[in-house]
Order: C-alpha cells, then structure tokens, then sequence
C-alpha cells in the first residue's frame, strides 16, 4: 500500500473537512485533568481541542497529513500537533495515561499497518493506560456490500474499499477487533451508528481497552 498516495488524499481534504466520530466523555472515566493524552492521527485537532475545553490539558496529537496539522495550528493555535512518520510518536516508553484513536483505524487498510500503529500505542502507554478507540464497523446494505464485494479480491480483505475521489477506506469485522487488541485487556464495547465524514450512515463502534502489564 502506497502511503504517500493516501497521505497525498488527507492533505487534499484538510482545508475543509469535517470529523463525525464523537467523544464520549463519560468513557474518559475517573482521567485526572493532569493525565497526559494522545491524539493518534488526530486530524486538525477538533477532539483534543474538547478536551482542552473541558480543563485537560497535557495534551498531544500526531498525524501523517501536514495539511491537517497545519489547519490545527491555525485553528488552534493552543493545542500541541505535531507531525508523525513513520508511526513512531516519539513519546518516551509507558509515558502516557490514554490514547485517543478517532476513525483512525478505517484509514489504515492492511492488518499488518494497524498491528504496528497499535504496538506504538502499546509501548507508549503506562501500565494500565488506556487506549479508547472508536472506528467503523461492516454494514450490510447493498451499497456497502457491492463496494466490500468489488475490492476484497484486490486489496484481500472484505471491507476495504476505494471512494471516487482516492480515498481508501476499511470498514471493520467485530471479531478482526479482537485479535488486533492483543496485549489488551477491553473493559468497554459498544456498537453504534455514525454519520460519515461524507454525510452516510454506518455502523461504528466505541471501545476503551487497558493496557496489560
Ligand atoms: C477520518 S480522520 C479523523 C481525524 C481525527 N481523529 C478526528 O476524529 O477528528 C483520519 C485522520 O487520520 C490521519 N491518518 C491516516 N492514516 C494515518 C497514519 N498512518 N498515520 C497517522 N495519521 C494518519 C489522516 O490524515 C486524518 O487526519
């Protein structure tokens, strides 16, 4: 998989485009205002800009898409974004309280990429930390079904699909989520419907998982 080509695609849409998936805080849970939190492919910053508001403020967010930090700043010019590559944050080894993982997951297509983004947040995280992910899961509605149909031979996985316009997107079996979250232990699931970054509805879900120690 060409990342530059998708990296290419978030940059295009960062002017203008608008994240659907919402922060729950009650999943935050007891989180102390102090808790150091990251924002993995955090876009232009909308959820930790939130947080921000709602008196967190040891907080950081990493995306590939320059475009996308570069709007951030602009629009919040007090929160902390920083450019990734290569999916290393950076951060020091069991540094960080919680990990925020927001419609990441349905742009990163391959298994294998997934796997290396959730061991970064794994060697990240303190014991017991926590990583509350929330992303799309399959559907079953002809429009749905005819795309997952049209690339699973070309891309080997059922609900990889490519939009008009480049972008390349996943939509997720539940029990996939399960091996993906090896060396974690899910304390919370929820199944749910989005509206999409391009104004569908799907199927989603919210999940807070603990990092095993
Ligand atoms: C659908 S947006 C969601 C943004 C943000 N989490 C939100 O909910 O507002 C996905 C973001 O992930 C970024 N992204 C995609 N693949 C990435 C990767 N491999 N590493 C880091 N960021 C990535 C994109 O640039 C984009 O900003």
């Amino acid at each position: 998989m060409n990342q530059n080509s998708q990296k290419n695609y978030w940059n295009k849409l960062a002017p203008t485009k608008e994240f659907t998936t919402n922060l729950d805080f009650n999943l935050l849970r007891s989180l102390s205002k102090d808790a150091k939190i990251v924002d993995y492919g955090c876009g232009y910053g909308r959820i930790l800009n939130q947080l921000y508001k709602a008196g967190y403020h040891n907080l950081t967010g990493f995306d590939f898409s320059e475009a996308m930090i570069q709007r951030g700043k602009n629009e919040f010019p007090h929160l902390k974004l920083k450019i990734i590559e290569e999916n290393h944050t950076k951060c020091d080894p069991y540094s960080v309280d919680m990990v925020i993982l927001f419609a990441l997951l349905t742009c990163v297509v391959e298994d294998k990429a997934q796997q290396k983004i959730m061991s970064e947040i794994h060697r990240i995280l303190k014991p017991g930390g926590r990583v509350y992910i929330n992303d799309f899961l399959l559907n079953t509605d002809e429009r749905n079904k005819l795309r997952y149909k049209r690339f699973e031979k070309q891309y080997g996985t059922y609900g990889v699909f490519e939009l008009s316009d480049g972008g390349l997107l996943r939509h997720h079996h539940e029990n996939y989520l399960k091996h993906l979250m090896d060396g974690f232990t899910q304390e919370y699931f929820k199944k749910t419907v989005f509206t999409t970054m391009n104004g569908h509805q799907s199927n989603g879900f919210a999940m807070v998982a603990k990092k095993e120690s």
